[in-house]
């Protein structure tokens, strides 16, 4: 069921402060990262309606593989059937509702810790000991509850909302297929996943991730020397965005251990750095030579789950020196992610504090913003007419401005690689 919110008049004024045209707003009030009620509220509106991302296919490579998640508390298990069909249900005993799978690991079943009812891969109750001669209650149908499950490029969706979109309509939304399609993700395997706990508010961290204007700061040392921010131009689509930019690999001294992936060899330079959001928890970043993305799934109103893939294509697991090589990229994603993590403990205090006042947008937070307002029109129901029409003020101040492309190699990406490739 939906929650409503009341707004106080303060806190009213400053939601409408970021409601304005870029250069007029203001960033969210401390509030929008602290309260439980918000984040109820985004569980409604946001965590039981949207497509989310929870692995990647190949994972799952054998039946009886599986893996059992909480996302905002709500636990669900990822698992390949004994019939190789991959599904999603709740991880929920139909019993007393105890978790049945626990982990991750390759099984033929899931035993109930507490009374022992087994449920099969496919999430059927197989067998309930003492208990075949309960009035009302028909054992042969009974089973832990599907969840709707898609997958677009490798990576597995699942969807809370029995009554949910299609995955393909929800991303088509913000262009992210027809934008990444020429990354191939699909053709690429998880040759390092970083699991890490930050203590800050989820919305920090697509935030973080979309924040080109600190890259050059706290980012210095590792990636973020060469990083060309006053051309920095962000695409708005939809309620998403994306970019493509210049940067070095993610590797020391921006130096590749691998070489272009190889369908991207001799379209790109050693240069070449892209981005895409596939809201509402998922930044995805391409290189010439590997993709990396980032999950971040709420446990609480302070407390983010982040899950950093690094994928490379089939070809590079095979060659020379790959484990070593493989270790350095790891190594230097968690020096990243390190970096970026002090501050989004920094940015939770800060909005915890009586003290902060939000201060302006800038041109280089042209993405969060648009972003931010993408949770308000979500959390207030916006009018949509008036949705649609702010949106399209955006874009078109956008495109008004002075920021300019890097140059794109073949005349363009997407689509021209879609036709290279048709
Ligand atoms: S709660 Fe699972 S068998 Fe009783
Ligand atoms: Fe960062």
């Amino acid at each position: 069921m939906s929650t409503t919110v009341e707004f106080d008049p303060t806190t009213r004024k400053a939601i409408e402060q970021t409601r304005a045209n870029l250069n007029e707003a203001r960033h969210l009030p401390g509030y929008y990262y602290t309260s439980p009620e918000i984040l109820q509220r985004e569980i409604d509106t946001i965590f039981m309606r949207e497509w989310l991302c929870v692995g990647r296919v190949e994972e799952f490579e054998k039946p009886g593989d599986y893996n059992a998640l909480r996302i905002v508390g709500e636990p669900l298990v990822i698992c390949r059937g004994a019939d190789n069909e991959l599904r999603a249900f709740r991880n929920l005993c139909q019993h007393r509702g105890v978790e049945v799978a626990v982990g991750q690991g390759n099984t033929n079943r899931f035993t109930c810790r507490y009374h022992a009812w087994t449920y099969g891969t496919d999430g059927r109750l197989t067998g309930a000991p003492h208990n075949n001669e309960v009035s009302g209650f028909d054992f042969k149908f009974c089973r832990l509850p599907l969840l709707s499950l898609d997958t677009w490029g490798g990576y597995i969706f699942i969807n809370f909302d029995p009554n949910c979109r299609p995955l393909g309509d929800c991303l088509d939304e913000d262009g992210v297929r027809d934008f990444a399609a020429f990354l191939q993700p699909e053709n690429t395997r998880t040759s390092d996943k970083f699991e890490f706990v930050v203590p800050c508010n989820w919305k920090f961290v697509p935030e973080n991730l979309m924040d080109m204007y600190h890259v050059g700061v706290i980012h210095k040392t590792s990636f973020g020397a060469h990083f060309p921010v006053n051309d920095f131009r962000f695409n708005l689509v939809g309620q998403g965005y994306n970019a493509v930019y210049e940067a070095l690999t993610m590797a020391p001294n921006g130096v590749t251990l691998f070489h272009q992936m190889p369908w991207l060899e001799g379209k790109v330079s050693d240069k070449f750095a892209c981005t895409t959001w596939v809201r509402p928890t998922m930044n995805i970043f391409g290189r010439h030579d590997l993709i990396q993305p980032w999950v971040a799934t709420p446990i609480d109103v302070n407390h983010t789950h982040v899950t950093i893939y690094t994928q490379l294509p089939e070809a590079f697991f095979d060659e020379p020196g790959f484990a070593e090589k493989n270790k350095i990229y790891a190594d230097f994603i968690r020096l990243v992610a390190t970096e970026d993590e002090a501050m989004l403990e920094s940015l939770q205090t800060g909005a915890n504090s009586n003290g902060f006042k939000p201060g302006p947008t800038t041109n280089l937070e042209r993405a969060i913003h648009h972003l931010q307002n993408y949770y308000l029109d979500t959390l207030l129901d916006e009018d949509e007419d008036a949705r649609v029409s702010r949106i399209k003020d955006g874009v078109a101040a956008l495109n008004a401005g002075s920021a300019k492309y890097p140059e794109p190699i073949d005349g363009g990406y997407s689509k021209s690689f879609g036709k290279a490739r048709a």
